[in-house]
């Protein structure tokens, strides 16, 4: 499964990018907004730092004005996957931009039949948001699972993205069903890599291994 980390935060993607397991990035406006700097401006930097898809998300809401900056984000760098909310001016938006071999990661997505529609018209990864559906007390590895099973009824191409990750539960289930991606948050990606017995038996590794220092 490939693992990306889902922030707007270059200090953030340069740390996980030198743990050597980075295979992408996913910004959405919030995590801009949260930097306090232009989208392009932080774009560039993320794809001068990750060679892996780097999501970009638009802001339009209309088919023709989602087009116009789809276009200008991919222009940012070749790997630029553009971002587009899953309403009907989306769906509409992904297939032309398919057309135009932009790829595009169908976001917002909430239902299996919402995922089915993004793949028909051409989106390179579906997003379900499995932390909002948890909080609003659905089971939201539950979609990613429906999700799975559509697509390989039908040979999708479309990759799975797992978003919305709270936790490394999400992490460890999305990888049990097979899904494509998850995007994870840089604090979350730090707890999949702690565990507390790895700690108390290294600590005791070292401590035994200065016995042996000093014996020799
Ligand atoms: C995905 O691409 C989104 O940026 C993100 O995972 C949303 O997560 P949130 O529900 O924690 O805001």
């Amino acid at each position: 499964m490939k693992l990306f980390i889902d922030t707007a935060d270059v200090q953030e993607i340069r740390d996980a990018a030198s743990l050597g397991l980075l295979d992408g990035v996913t910004t959405n406006p919030t995590l801009v907004a949260r930097v306090g700097r232009p989208m392009r401006e932080v774009l560039t930097e993320i794809c001068e730092i990750v060679s892996g898809p780097v999501s970009g998300e638009v802001l339009a809401t209309t088919y023709d004005e989602m087009l116009v900056e789809a276009r200008e984000l991919a222009s940012i760098a070749p790997n630029i996957v553009v971002k587009i909310p899953l309403i009907a001016d989306g769906l509409r938006a992904v297939k032309t931009l398919t057309q135009e071999g932009i790829k595009t990661n169908v976001t917002l997505c909430f239902s299996p039949i919402q995922a089915m529609l993004a793949a028909k018209a051409g989106a390179t990864y579906i997003s379900p948001f499995v932390g909002r559906l948890d909080d609003v007390g659905h089971e939201g590895m539950e979609l990613v699972d429906q999700i799975l099973e559509i697509y390989g009824n039908y040979e999708v191409d479309t990759q799975v993205l797992v978003a919305s990750v709270r936790s490394p539960n999400h992490v460890l289930t999305a990888m049990r069903m097979g899904a494509d991606v998850a995007t994870i948050p840089f604090n979350v990606i730090g707890q999949l890599i702690k565990h507390p017995l790895t700690d108390v038996g290294l600590a005791r590794f070292i401590e035994d291994g200065r016995k042996i220092k000093q014996e020799a």
